[in-house]
């Protein structure tokens, strides 16, 4: 099942066309990582998902009913963490959160397990300290927190990660993949380890258009060009397997790859170390890396 599908959606702001025919879906269940470059519209398709700016053209639905602009009424199954949230600085986090639960109207004690719950997922139950001293990535982790709070069937993270270490990187990624027990994610990002690291389904953004969508591991097989490396025992056998197939490319002191090759070229290479008895302890097929095909997306 789909719980978002954006179809064909245009957008421009005055002359500036920013989204043109984009189409994308995103099933139930999955890590989704929208991807691209700074500018490439992600922000607006996702307030556009939120009813919070009017597309020209186009329609998407969200757990399969139509978003209208200015009205909210499909924002019941969303959560949201925008790209620089925003807190009332003075209270704690278990103050926001219950906060939160009581402008939504929900019931005190639900409220009070919720909170309480979701403060635990994201790593702050024990912070006592106002939300003015807090680092980049605990507010970060309190706006996942505060998305999660009604339970959304959808969670929808702008940038969740851009401005952090690596550590607090990792918490947030840990964070969204624990969420997966209980909602969809989608998160925007530029960060394509990020993307490899919890995604298991993505959509490029490129000039306003979807370049490359769905199944990460099936794009990585669609995109099987890749190409092998062989380790070789001392490196003049490298050097020989070199003088024969001088593409090869010398990786390190022994070993040597073969980008984007097709089985045959892979066939004679292995033929020549096998007929020049050369000795090596691994042959290795290199997989597409994400970034690989990033470039090869924003090339084209
Ligand atoms: N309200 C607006 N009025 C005019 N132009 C806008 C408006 N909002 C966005 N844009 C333009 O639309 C384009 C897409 O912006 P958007 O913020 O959606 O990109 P993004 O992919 O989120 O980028 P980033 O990675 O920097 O957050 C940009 O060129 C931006 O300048
Ligand atoms: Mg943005």
């Amino acid at each position: 099942m789909e719980m978002l599908n954006v179809s064909h959606v245009s957008k421009q702001f005055g002359e500036k066309k920013v989204l043109s025919d984009l189409s994308f879906s995103v099933p139930a269940g999955s890590v989704f990582g929208f991807v691209g470059q700074n500018g490439a519209g992600k922000t607006t398709t996702m307030k556009m998902i939120l009813g919070l700016i009017a597309a020209d053209r186009g329609e998407i639905y969200v757990n399969g009913e139509k978003v209208t602009y200015g009205q909210n009424k499909t924002n019941r199954y969303v959560g949201y963490l925008p790209d620089v949230p925003e807190f009332y600085s003075y209270m704690t986090p278990r103050e926001y959160l219950n906060f939160c639960g009581e402008i939504t109207g929900m019931e005190t004690n639900k409220n009070k397990s919720r909170t309480t719950e979701l403060l635990a997922l994201v790593g702050l139950e024990h912070e006592k300290r106002h939300i003015k001293g807090f680092s980049r990535g605990m507010k970060q982790r309190l706006g996942i927190a505060q998305a999660l709070m009604n339970q959304p069937k959808l969670l929808i993270c702008d940038e969740p990660t851009s401005a952090l270490d690596p550590v607090g990187r990792k918490e947030i990624l840990d964070i969204l993949v624990s969420s997966k027990e209980q909602t969809t994610v989608l998160f925007s990002t530029h960060i394509l380890s990020d993307v490899e690291r919890i995604c298991n389904a993505i959509a490029f953004i490129k000039d306003g258009k979807i370049a490359l969508s769905g199944n990460l591991e099936q794009i990585k097989n669609m995109h099987q060009a890749a190409g092998f490396e062989i380790e070789f025992e001392d490196s003049s056998d490298a050097d020989k397997l070199l003088f024969v197939f001088p593409d090869g490319k010398k990786r390190r002191e022994r070993n040597i790859a073969f980008d984007d090759v097709n089985e045959q070229k892979m066939m004679d290479v292995l033929g020549v170390v096998v007929n020049q008895k050369l000795a090596f302890t691994k042959i290795e097929r290199l997989e597409p890396t994400l970034e690989s095909l990033f470039l090869e997306v924003v090339s084209k």
